[in-house]
């Protein structure tokens, strides 16, 4: 049986409840805490800034899994390194092309971090595909990015099949995770497409059934 991983996102937190958040799902068990980093330029708006980042560090002890929604990769890569991140993760679009996007893989790795890419919906799955043996994790984007609480793109289930189907046939160790729109159901849905890591914002946070919730998610995935 394939491991299922929960990566709890903070987008939807306050920020004076972070403690707490994050709390209740190291306590259930979660291996990663999702951190998204939006800039002006990729989406539009901001989200966290690069010390919230390291006041939520501080807050606990598992894998720091940043997801850079930025123009300029490469630059916050750079500094969420320095400040501890574990996981980066740019996306596909931010880049002109394949050249520049290598090289910005190799140059992140080179920081001592694991590396991911992104794929927005609109993105098709073979732009990414070759990128797989370079990548310690791809990132399925289900919503489109930049907000919390959007509907599961169904679509993102076939780009999830597409990239299992790959790894699994050249015996590779990149991660699949999915994010947007994540819940009991369409998670189940896309663990079963593939994925390994489930990132859930709005499904979790602000619920009194916290608990339940995420209990409810891994029991699913493990009766297959
Ligand atoms: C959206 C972010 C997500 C977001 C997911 O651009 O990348 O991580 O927090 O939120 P939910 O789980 O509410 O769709
Ligand atoms: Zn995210």
């Amino acid at each position: 049986m394939r491991p299922v991983y929960i990566a709890p996102s903070l987008l939807s937190v306050n920020k004076n409840d972070l403690q707490s958040a994050i709390n209740q799902v190291v306590a259930l068990g979660a291996k990663f805490i999702h951190f998204d980093v939006m800039d002006k330029k990729f989406i539009g708006h901001e989200s966290f800034s690069f010390d919230d980042f390291s006041r939520v560090k501080k807050m606990h002890h598992v894998l720091n899994d940043v997801h850079l929604m930025t123009a300029d990769p490469y630059e916050y890569a750079k500094e969420y390194a320095k400040r501890g991140a574990e996981i980066i993760t740019f996306h596909y679009e931010a880049l002109k092309d394949d050249v520049t996007r290598v090289d910005c893989i190799d140059a992140i790795r080179k920081l001592g971090v694991k590396v991911g890419m992104s794929i927005k919906p609109r993105t098709p799955v073979e732009k990414i595909i070759p990128f797989l043996p370079m990548l310690d994790q791809v990132l399925i984007m289900s919503v489109e990015p930049g907000l919390g609480g959007q509907s599961f793109m169904p679509d993102s289930l076939n780009k999830i099949k597409k990239c299992r189907e790959y790894i699994d046939a050249n015996h590779l160790k990149t991660l699949i995770e999915v994010d947007g729109g994540i819940n009991d159901i369409t998670g189940h849905d896309c663990y079963l497409a593939g994925a390994d890591l489930l990132v859930m914002g709005t499904y979790l946070f602000g619920h009194a059934d916290l608990k339940d919730r995420y209990q409810k998610i891994i029991v699913a995935c493990q009766h297959g």
